[in-house]
């Protein structure tokens, strides 16, 4: 009797745990067993389509996510009601479009036409998008076997579309690309209305291998075909000079006001007053309602930068209506601002160059600022003579005690020894381990020993001569 009971007891529990050990499969994600089970539904029972307002956006993504649903479309639902009237308009704010400040400044604007920074937001077009639009290349596979988005050009503009197809039936979703985002050193990635409010699309550009590819961050990470994630007002604030958000939203703003690139009004103040004083003035040759950052106190000068290269910040009032002069704080909370920590980087790919300038002995020790090596107004990658020669502003190549090991080899490579280039690991984000991560120049000038030993290996490989440790070259002392 006891060893009945114990049989039916253990056949119980076993069957109990093969149950559990099955859905444990399916929870963690075993796509096998899943793809099985789609297998036999018509692609209207599998695909889910879900419409999330801007409130219900992480929570639909979290729970996606959570249950590892294979298979789902989201898309943007965005309310009818025309939001409340908007607050001012670039007119109001005195935001002049940077073509009239060329009018008189005509060096400025013939350098700054090539300059990252007016070219880091644009309307799509040939020129503006880097990419392929011809098969196979405008293509992305999806981690779903029936699945991919596809990059097209129409006579009517630029597309991203979704693709499903499945036992002969088929889905498309199409968005239009209404907003190129960034230059092209990394990439490029593209934003689309829908009514007034912005969201990012689901497929990027990426520079390195000249490629199409999922946007960087979770959002756009694992199974789901993310057309929905909305664009919140910093990540304006810092590619673009003027957007008006409706109040009380988080990614409604106004579409016959805005002006991309991040242009001249940002660093000098609005600058309608100047331009209408000097229009009627043409003989005065004394500025008149301009600033000029080089005039400002140093940390006001460095603020003027730092409202956009300081990283993760809180905005506590528009950015936009920030005027150079005016103390930074009113407008963004600096991450870290009273800690120690200085390279914590939430920010996916924002570096800090402030808080990692104002550590570095340079800074403290001079009257530095960001322009003292930068020159804003024009494009300067690829120039690594001009960077040797910023250093040598404040130093001699004898200052460099390696320079009395090494010779003048060292010379033309401060950079590569003061400031490496670095990989901000921590920008790296859960799920998406493809994501490319942009080195960039560790703006805490010192000496780094371990980056020291690297180029002077990599400098023995190339140079075997004039490296050699301990000889000196003729002309060194
Ligand atoms: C009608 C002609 C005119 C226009 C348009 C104009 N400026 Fe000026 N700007 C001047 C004159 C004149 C000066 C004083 C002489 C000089 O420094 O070149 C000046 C000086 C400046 C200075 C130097 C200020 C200083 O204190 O050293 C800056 C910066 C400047 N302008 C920026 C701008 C910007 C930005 C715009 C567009 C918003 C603009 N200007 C449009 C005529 C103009
Ligand atoms: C704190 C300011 C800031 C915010 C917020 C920000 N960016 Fe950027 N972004 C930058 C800077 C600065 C760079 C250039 C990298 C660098 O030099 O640090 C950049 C680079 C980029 C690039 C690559 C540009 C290139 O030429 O390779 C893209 C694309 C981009 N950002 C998109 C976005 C999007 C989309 C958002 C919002 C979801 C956003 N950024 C939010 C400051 C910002
Ligand atoms: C990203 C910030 C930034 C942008 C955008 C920008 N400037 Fe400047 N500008 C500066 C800084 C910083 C200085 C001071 C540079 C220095 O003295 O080394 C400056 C200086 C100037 C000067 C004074 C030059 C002199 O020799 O004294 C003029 C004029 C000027 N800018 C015009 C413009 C115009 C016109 C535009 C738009 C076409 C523009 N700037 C865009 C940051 C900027
Ligand atoms: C309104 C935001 C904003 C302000 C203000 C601003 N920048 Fe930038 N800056 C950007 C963005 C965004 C990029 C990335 C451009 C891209 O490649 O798309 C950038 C890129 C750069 C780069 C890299 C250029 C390259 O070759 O890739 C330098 C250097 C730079 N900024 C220096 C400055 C300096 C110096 C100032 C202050 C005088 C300044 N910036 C002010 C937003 C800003
Ligand atoms: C001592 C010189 C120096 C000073 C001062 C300086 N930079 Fe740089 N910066 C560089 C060099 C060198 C590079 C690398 C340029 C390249 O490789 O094309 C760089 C690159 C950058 C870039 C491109 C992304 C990156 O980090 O590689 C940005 C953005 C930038 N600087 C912003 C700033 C800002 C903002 C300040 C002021 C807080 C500043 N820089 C002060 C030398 C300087
Ligand atoms: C505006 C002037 C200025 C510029 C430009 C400048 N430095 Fe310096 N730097 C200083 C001063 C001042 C000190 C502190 C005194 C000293 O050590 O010579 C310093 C210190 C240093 C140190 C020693 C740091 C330490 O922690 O002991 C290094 C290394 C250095 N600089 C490298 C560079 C390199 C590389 C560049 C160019 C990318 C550069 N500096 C640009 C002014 C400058
Ligand atoms: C191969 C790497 C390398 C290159 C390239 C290099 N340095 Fe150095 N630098 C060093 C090292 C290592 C030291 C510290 C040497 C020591 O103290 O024994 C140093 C020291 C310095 C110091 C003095 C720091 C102090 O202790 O006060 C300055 C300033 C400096 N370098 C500037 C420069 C400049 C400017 C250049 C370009 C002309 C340059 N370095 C190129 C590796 C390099």
């Amino acid at each position: 009797m006891m060893k009945k009971h114990w049989q039916l007891w253990s056949v119980l529990c076993l069957g109990t745990l093969a149950v559990f050990v099955v859905i444990g499969a399916y929870w963690r994600g075993d796509n096998s067993r899943r793809e099985i089970a789609k297998e036999s539904l018509p692609i209207r029972k599998w695909l889910r389509v879900k419409e999330v307002s801007t409130d219900e956006y992480s929570g639909v993504l979290e729970g996606i996510r959570r249950d590892q649903l294979m298979g789902t479309v989201i898309l943007p639902r965005v309310p009818d009601v025309p939001g409340p009237v908007v607050a001012k308009r670039s007119q109001d704010v005195g935001i002049v479009p940077p073509h009239v400040c060329g009018q008189c400044h005509a060096e400025q604007w013939s350098d700054f036409q090539q300059s990252p920074h007016l070219l880091t937001s644009r309307e799509p077009s040939h020129e503006s998008t880097l990419a392929k639009y011809q098969p196979p290349d405008n293509r992305v596979k999806t981690f779903h076997p029936h699945a991919w988005f596809e990059v097209i050009a129409k006579p009517s503009g630029f597309f991203q579309q979704l693709h499903i197809e499945y036992q002969g039936q088929s889905y498309l979703h199409e968005a239009r690309m209404d907003l190129v985002l960034g230059s092209g050193k990394v990439g490029q990635s593209f934003l689309s209305w829908t009514k007034d409010a912005l969201h990012q699309l689901p497929v990027s550009y990426f520079t390195d291998g000249a490629r199409w590819g999922h946007s960087p961050g979770s959002d756009f990470a694992g199974d789901n075909f993310n057309y929905a994630r909305p664009i919140t007002e910093r990540c304006l604030d810092c590619h673009a000079t003027w957007f008006e958000r409706v109040p009380q939203t988080l990614n409604r703003f106004s579409r016959d006001d805005f002006q991309l690139g991040v242009t001249c009004s940002r660093c000098h103040g609005s600058g309608r007053e100047h331009v209408e004083y000097h229009q009627a003035h043409p003989n005065e040759t004394d500025p008149h309602a301009i600033a000029n950052p080089a005039k400002l106190h140093r940390d006001l000068a460095v603020a003027v930068c730092a409202q956009c290269h300081s990283s993760e910040a809180e905005l506590v009032s528009t950015g936009f209506r920030y005027q150079p002069g005016e103390p930074l704080a009113e407008y963004l909370v600096q991450a870290g601002a009273d800690t120690e920590v200085e390279n914590s980087i939430p920010d996916p790919h924002a570096a800090n160059q402030q808080r990692r300038l104002e550590n570095s002995a340079c800074f403290r020790q001079s009257d530095m600022t960001c322009f003292t090596c930068h020159d804003p107004h024009r494009n300067e990658r690829g120039r690594e003579k001009l960077w040797v020669e910023r250093c040598l502003k404040c130093h001699e190549p004898e200052d460099c005690h390696q320079r009395k090991l090494t010779g003048e080899a060292v010379d033309r490579l401060c950079i590569e020894c003061h400031m490496p280039l670095v990989e901000y690991a921590d920008i790296r984000r859960p799920g998406q381990d493809s994501m490319p991560i942009p080195k960039m120049r560790d703006h805490r000038i010192q000496v780094w020993p371990e980056t020291t030993a690297n180029v002077l290996q990599r400098l023995s490989k190339s140079q075997p001569e004039a490296s050699k440790v301990g000889v000196k070259s003729s002309r060194s002392r």
